[in-house]
C-alpha cells in the first residue's frame, strides 16, 4: 500500500482532492500538511478536517504548515475559492486543538523513519523548506506529484504562470532544483491537463442523484467557483485541477507526458513560469515528468466511483457509471 502525505491548501479543488484521496483504499495517508495558498495554512488546515469529517475519516492527522512564501509576500486565491476557501459554505468547524508538531516537522520526522510519497496541491512552501533543511530526504520520496506549472496552456494568475507556483516560486525552483541533485523527476500536473477536468452542472446534478448526501455537500462548497468561472471566464462549470494529481498518482494511464529539465521563473513579468526544455536546448538529465494529456471521461469514471455511494453503503462501480462520451 503506497504511504502518502498530502500537502495541500483547501480550497475548493483541494477539498475534492481529499475526498478522492480518503476515499481510496490502496493508498496510506500518513497525514495532510497545510500550507498558505487558497487560504492562510490555519484555515486549510481547519478545512481539511471538515473535508475529512465528510469523508468519514477523522482519525488523519492535520498538520499546518508554512504560513507565508519562502522570500515574497503572500497573495491568497479568496476571490476564486471564498473567504472561508470553501466556497463560502461556512460548515462548522471541527473543534479540537491540532499538533504541536508543525507541517514542516512532521515531514521531516517522517521521512527520516520511513519513505513516503508526497501529492502537494498547493504552493511547495512546506518542501522546499524541508529541503533547504534536508535536502537528503528527498531520496526517501519515491514520488513527488505536484499540481502546478503549465507547459503549452497559458496561465491562470498571468499570462505564463500558474497559481501554485507564482504564489511561492522560490519554493518551486528549489523543489524542481533538488530533484535534479537528486536524480529523480517531479512529476508535474499542471493546467495543461488539469484545465481538461470539468465539474459542470450536469455532472452534479448525476453526483446528487448517485449520492444525494455526498452530491449535496460537493454542491455547497463548488456554488462559488461556479459563480467565479461564468464571471471571469465565461465558461459554464468549473475546473478542479486538484483531484487530478490523486488520481494520477493512483492510476498514472490517465495521464501522459514526457520527462525534461524544467526550471522556474522566480522574477518579473514572468514569475512564476514553468520553463520546460522540450527541446532539449540546455542537455541537461530530466528533474521532470511534464503531463500533457488526459483522458477526461476517464479520471470522471474513476473519480465518481471513488467519491460515491450507494444507499447500501457500498461504492458505485465504475462499469455502472455513465457512457464515457457523457462522462467527457
Ligand atoms: C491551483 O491553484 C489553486 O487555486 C487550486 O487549488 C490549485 O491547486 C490551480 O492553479
Ligand atoms: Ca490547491
Amino acid at each position: 500500500m503506497p504511504k502518502v502525505i498530502l500537502d495541500c491548501d483547501p480550497g475548493i479543488d483541494d477539498a475534492l482532492a481529499l475526498l478522492l484521496a480518503a476515499a481510496s483504499p490502496e493508498l496510506e495517508i500518513l497525514g495532510i500538511t497545510t500550507v498558505s495558498g487558497n487560504v492562510p495554512a490555519d484555515m486549510g488546515a481547519q478545512n481539511a478536517r471538515k473535508v475529512l469529517r465528510q469523508a468519514g475519516r477523522p482519525e488523519i492527522p492535520v498538520y499546518i504548515g508554512e504560513m507565508a512564501p519562502l522570500e515574497i509576500p503572500y497573495v491568497d486565491a479568496m476571490d476564486t475559492h471564498g473567504r472561508d476557501g470553501l466556497g463560502e459554505s461556512f460548515l462548522p468547524e471541527v473543534p479540537g486543538p491540532f499538533p504541536e508538531t508543525s507541517a514542516v516537522e512532521f515531514l521531516e520526522e517522517t521521512l527520516e523513519r520511513e519513505e513516503a510519497s508526497i501529492i502537494a496541491l498547493g504552493p511547495l512552501t512546506n518542501l522546499a523548506r524541508l529541503f533547504r533543511k534536508r535536502p537528503d530526504l528527498v531520496r526517501r520520496v519515491p514520488r513527488l506529484v505536484s499540481m502546478g506549472g503549465n507547459f503549452r496552456s497559458h496561465g491562470n494568475c498571468s499570462p505564463v504562470a500558474e497559481y501554485n507556483y507564482w504564489c511561492d516560486p522560490e519554493a518551486a525552483r528549489d523543489c524542481f532544483q533538488v530533484m535534479a541533485e537528486a536524480g529523480k523527476k517531479l512529476e508535474m500536473v499542471g493546467l495543461d491537463v488539469t484545465r481538461k477536468i470539468v465539474l459542470t452542472p450536469n455532472l452534479l446534478s448525476y453526483m446528487e442523484r448517485l449520492d444525494p448526501e455526498t452530491g449535496a455537500f460537493v454542491r455547497k462548497i463548488t456554488g462559488f467557483y461556479l459563480d467565479f468561472h461564468w464571471e471571469y471566464e465565461r465558461i459554464i462549470g468549473c475546473v478542479i485541477n486538484d483531484p487530478l494529481a490523486v488520481a494520477y498518482f493512483l492510476e498514472p494511464s490517465l495521464c501522459r507526458g514526457f520527462d525534461s529539465f524544467t526550471a522556474v521563473e522566480t522574477q518579473g513579468i514572468c514569475r512564476g513560469q514553468t520553463v520546460v526544455d522540450s527541446m532539449d536546448f540546455w542537455k541537461k538529465q530530466p528533474n521532470s515528468h511534464i503531463l500533457t494529456e488526459t483522458n477526461a471521461g476517464g479520471f470522471q469514471r474513476f473519480f465518481l466511483s471513488r467519491i460515491l455511494r450507494k444507499p447500501d453503503g457500498t461504492h458505485w462501480k465504475p462499469e455502472e457509471l455513465a457512457r464515457p462520451e457523457w462522462l467527457a
